[in-house]
């Protein structure tokens, strides 16, 4: 395994920001790793996880050993009387694995299709898409200490997943979730292998609006997990952009959770606000409307901008392979101002999704 030395990183972040990892190892296995960890020059440095680069800003050339996962890899290990247990490498990327796993028939994945990034990159971010979130599909990880070399595994408690968070986002004990892990996992553990509980007999998830319109279009009986699927894709091409075409890093904020009366007090004042109730009855306010209401829905800074068909995604108006794109710093100069007018005006500080280096 080859440490490589200023690595362009444009082509390995979606947002395909110009920067430079100053050194990056390519991990295929746990011996790439252990390897590292026996080099004195490489075992002392700080390291920094690299996935599919879909959830990330480049503020910088980065300074910690980038490791790029790609170890690779699918297959069914087992079966129990409610699931297949389906395994992928780190490094295979995410939809062409969920795409395979209907192919299989092992169902489940089909609401999170399109989400772009890498299958070890999935639990870090819990991803979510569409009435299903990767913790409802989720069975256990293995992972390596990048201070140790000792492979370890971790179930779903232990992985303290939350809306868009794990462990693997923390980096301290009161940090996350109490009761879970003692330390946060973050920058000190690689994902090796994922693995998926995926239910038997299968249902849809159904009951989020965009996908009960095309139920309600295609007839209103029971869809099968490939038109699923396909619907998903179609959605998500028609409000998402492209990373490939447009630089960017999917939702730039977490959608905030208020108390029932912080909302009324907004419906008060701002009758349309979108806003779900939730179980224990708070209430979850759509982020791209409050961004949206503020009026950033087209605007720019540089060449970082609020996209023109759904204000919870920046995206970098640069060609994706041209040295004139948006810097990191743009893209958070728009996302401090975005932050500063909705705190103005809802009295809500918009946390930031993607991990900022
Ligand atoms: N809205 C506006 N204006 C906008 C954008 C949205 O009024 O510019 C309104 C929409 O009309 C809708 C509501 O806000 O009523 C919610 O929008 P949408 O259904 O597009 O979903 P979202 O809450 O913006 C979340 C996830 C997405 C996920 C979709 C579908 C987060 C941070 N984002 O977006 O996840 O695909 O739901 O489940 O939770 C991601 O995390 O990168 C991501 C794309």
């Amino acid at each position: 395994m080859l440490v490589q030395k200023n690595v362009p990183l444009q082509a390995f972040n979606t947002f395909h920001i110009l920067a430079k990892a100053h050194a990056l190892a390519r991990i295929s296995n746990v011996t790439d790793v252990q390897t590292l960890l026996a080099t004195p020059e490489w075992a002392q440095m700080q390291k920094f996880v690299l996935g599919g680069g879909s959830n990330v800003v480049l503020t910088g050339d980065v300074k910690p050993l980038v490791l790029k996962v790609e170890v690779m890899g699918r297959r069914c290990v087992g079966e129990t009387a409610k699931a297949f247990i389906v395994e992928a490498g780190g490094g295979e990327n995410w939809h062409e694995f969920v795409a395979w796993t209907l192919a299989q028939g092992y169902l489940g994945l089909e609401n999170l299709a399109l989400i772009p990034g890498t299958v070890g990159a999935a639990p870090v971010q819990n991803i979510g898409a569409y009435g299903v979130e990767l913790q409802d599909r989720f069975d256990s990880l293995d992972a390596i200490d990048l201070r140790t070399g000792v492979v370890f595994t971790l179930n779903a408690a232990q992985c303290a997943f939350g809306y868009r968070d794990s462990i693997f986002k923390h980096t301290s004990a009161s940090d996350v979730l109490a009761g879970h892990q003692a330390l946060g996992l973050k920058d000190r553990a690689l994902i090796l292998r994922v693995r998926f509980a995926l239910p038997k007999p299968w249902k849809p998830v159904l009951g989020y609006a965009d996908i009960d319109k095309k139920v309600a279009a295609y007839g209103g009986s029971q869809p099968t997990a490939q038109q699923v699927f396909d619907w998903v894709c179609e959605i998500r091409q028609a409000k998402l952009p492209n990373p490939e075409v447009l630089g960017n890093a999917g939702s730039f904020f977490k959608n905030p959770t208020v108390t029932a009366e912080q909302c009324a007090d907004i419906i008060a004042r701002d009758p349309k606000v979108v806003h779900y109730v939730l179980a224990d009855g708070s209430v979850k306010l759509a982020a791209g409307w409050l961004i949206d209401s503020c009026g950033w829905r087209g605007k720019s800074v540089g060449q970082a901008g609020v996209y023109e068909k759904q204000a919870l995604v920046l995206v970098n108006r640069g060609a994706i392979n041209g040295p004139d794109g948006a810097t990191g710093g743009e893209v958070m100069t728009l996302a401090k101002a975005i932050q500063t007018s909705v705190y103005e005006r809802f009295g809500i500080l918009l946390e930031i999704e993607p991990v900022v280096i």
